[in-house]
């Protein structure tokens, strides 16, 4: 179904983000047929080019970063006659006339400031103070909101000045992934699941994100971030709410973001003997990507967190996110409790189920199951994967598995925020993680070594083999 018309400005239009993600997702969009006739795409950044110059390089963009098979010539000559291109000083007065002169009134309006958060402050203004944001316009913000609670409160005080929450859509891009939403779809769809979600049946949860590269050229962000403010705060945090949350009452926006609130703030505080901080050593060192030999920032991190409230009392939640590691691979793993009482033989090889949810590669939900082994021997049991890969159980016709950009900006444009963080859950995240990394600099802690290409420190294996439990194999 095409959405409705609309002007989007990517402010930030000639950068990285753009080239990889933003783009290549309205190209996607654009040959679905979702994007209607009067939909319009205004690139603006501080480079001097006319919309010929920046269709070019968008159309180099759209050749990198799609497949070749879904380069149809037609399709990317009428989608680059959707866009149109403006110098614009974010700082200064330069170009914001000429961009209210574009913008047209009827259609939706929205601005993604894929820019760093320095300049959201100045953007914001400006749109303001030249009348070009309408009451009714969305603007988009990227990570890093903030790197601690205080500048991300700051961060939120400056986009209030001028733009309402309604207004913002702060995105984390993992909750644009397909199986991130169908976590929802499987936990609230289904009656099977949700009588076990709980701390009576759930031995334990592990929610593991590995990537196989490294730093890549972003050393200088990463450096100051790590993998807590880069990954766990946002994307690990995400996970983990929709994993423990209550059912919201509707699948709305601040019904769902309530929920997922509510388990950020019932997390406790973690014990330091409770994560383990690791850096990439070996065939690819952290401390030479980031060029820095006496660097204390972690590339890898493990954590064993508690949500204390009612449902989960008792159920550990075991996150890990790491670079350089074996293999890609991320995923949700419930690990559900032993039989009460087993009426089989000591032996017969009885297992816990595992529901686990993929995210990446291959997505997909595995259940295993116990069943007899066939065959005449005695009781023999053996456990077995109902297994669904969403590409067997769907098959070809279901087309490509989206990607996270290509669901979220066609949220913004239909105006829908459950996909998007709220400026508490944000902050309470912050609230959460400031104290973590405080006490690693009061204690002047260092991350120990992993080697590259591995599954992570053999601290982390010990995270989890001293409460009598083993992370799954990263696939
Ligand atoms: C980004 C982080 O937010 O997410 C990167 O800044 C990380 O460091 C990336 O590599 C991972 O995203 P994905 O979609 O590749 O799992």
């Amino acid at each position: 179904i095409p959405v409705d018309p609309f002007d989007l400005v990517i402010f930030g239009g000639t950068g990285d983000l753009a080239r990889r993600k933003i783009l290549p997702a309205l190209f996607r969009r654009f040959s679905d047929g979702q994007m209607p006739e009067e939909a319009r795409i205004i690139g603006a950044a501080r480079t001097e080019q006319d919309g010929a110059a920046w269709a070019e390089w968008v159309h180099k963009a759209l050749k990198e970063f799609l497949p070749k098979e879904e380069c149809d010539k037609a399709l990317i000559k009428a989608f680059l006659e959707r866009l149109d291109y403006l110098p614009i000083d974010a700082m200064g007065e330069g170009g914001w006339k000429e961009l209210k002169g574009k913008m047209r009134d009827g259609v939706t309006q929205a601005f993604y400031f894929s820019v760093g958060p320095s300049l959201f402050g100045a953007l914001a203004e400006r749109l303001h103070a030249h009348g070009i944001a309408r009451e009714d316009a969305r603007i988009v913000v990227e990570k890093p909101f903030g790197r601690d609670l205080a500048s991300a409160r700051a961060l939120n005080a400056t986009l209030a000045e001028h733009f309402n929450e309604t207004q913002i859509y702060r995105i984390d891009h993992y909750l644009g992934k397909e199986t991130v939403q169908n976590l929802m779809a499987i936990r609230f769809g289904n009656v099977l699941f949700e009588p076990l979600w709980n701390a009576q049946y759930v031995d334990h949860v592990q929610i593991t994100v590995a990537e196989e590269v490294g730093v890549d050229g972003r050393g200088a962000y990463y450096d100051k971030s790590g993998a807590m403010r880069d990954m766990v705060q946002n994307h690990l945090m995400q996970l983990l709410c929709l994993t423990a949350m209550e059912p919201p009452n509707r699948f709305e926006p601040d019904a769902v973001r309530d929920e997922k609130l509510k388990v950020i703030r019932a997390l406790d505080p973690v014990a330091p003997a409770d994560i383990v901080r690791g850096q990439y050593v070996g065939k690819q060192s952290y401390l030479e990507d980031v060029e820095d030999p006496s660097s204390r920032t972690e590339s890898y991190i493990a954590m064993k967190l508690h949500v204390s409230n009612w449902r989960w009392n008792g159920t550990p939640f075991y996150l890990r996110t790491g670079k350089c590691m074996k293999a890609r691979g991320s995923e949700i793993v419930i690990h559900f409790k032993d039989t009460p009482h087993s009426i089989f033989e000591e032996d017969a090889g009885n297992k816990a189920n595992v529901l686990s949810i993929r995210l990446q590669p291959n997505e997909g939900i595995d259940l295993r199951v116990t069943i007899k082994e066939p065959g005449p021997g005695g009781m023999r049991l053996v456990d077995v994967p109902l297994d669904m890969s969403f590409a067997d159980a769907l098959g070809p016709d279901v087309g490509h598995v989206p990607d996270a950009y290509e669901r979220l900006i066609m949220d913004v444009i239909r105006g829908n925020q459950t996909l998007f963080m709220r400026g508490d859950e944000v902050e309470a995240a912050w609230a959460w993680t400031d104290p973590i990394i405080e006490g690693w600099k009061a204690r002047g802690e260092k991350p120990v070594p992993y080697e590259t290409g591995s599954s992570g420190p053999e601290e982390a294996l010990m995270l989890m083999h001293r409460d009598g439990r083993r992370w799954r194999d990263i696939v």
